[in-house]
């Protein structure tokens, strides 16, 4: 009996725990995204306020995503006193997400 509960309980703590993570990955960017970002970004990413860029169109990679979020462009404000690193990546994961069609 202990030992087929056991069997039972390992893989749902697993999965718990993997889609757990999973999703407050993704929120985290979101959120965060919503704080900083949507004001000239938009929800979905085509607001174009102030002439930002729509980021469901843009092709940048991974590091330019990055060095644009810490120094800013023009009208865009740098983030990099603002944002950890680690916030930095989420934001960039979550601003990928919002590519058509997602790349
Ligand atoms: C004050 C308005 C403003 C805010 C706030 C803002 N941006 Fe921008 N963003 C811009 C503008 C303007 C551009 C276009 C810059 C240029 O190339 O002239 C831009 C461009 C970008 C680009 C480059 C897209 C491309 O393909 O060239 C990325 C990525 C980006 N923003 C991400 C973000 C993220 C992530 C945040 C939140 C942390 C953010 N922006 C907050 C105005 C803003």
């Amino acid at each position: 009996m202990k030992r087929t509960m056991r069997i039972i309980l390992l893989p749902l703590l697993l999965f718990l725990f993997a889609t757990g993570f999973s999703t407050r990955h993704a929120g985290d960017g979101q959120a965060l995204y919503e704080h900083h970002c949507v004001r000239c970004h938009g929800a979905d990413g085509t607001r174009g306020m102030f002439g930002a860029r729509n980021l469901q169109k843009s092709l940048l990679p991974d590091t330019a995503i990055t060095l644009q979020i810490m120094n800013g462009k023009r009208v865009m404000p740098p983030f990099k006193k603002k944002l950890t690193p680690d916030q930095i990546n989420e934001l960039s994961a979550y601003i990928k997400t919002l590519r058509k069609p997602a790349i």
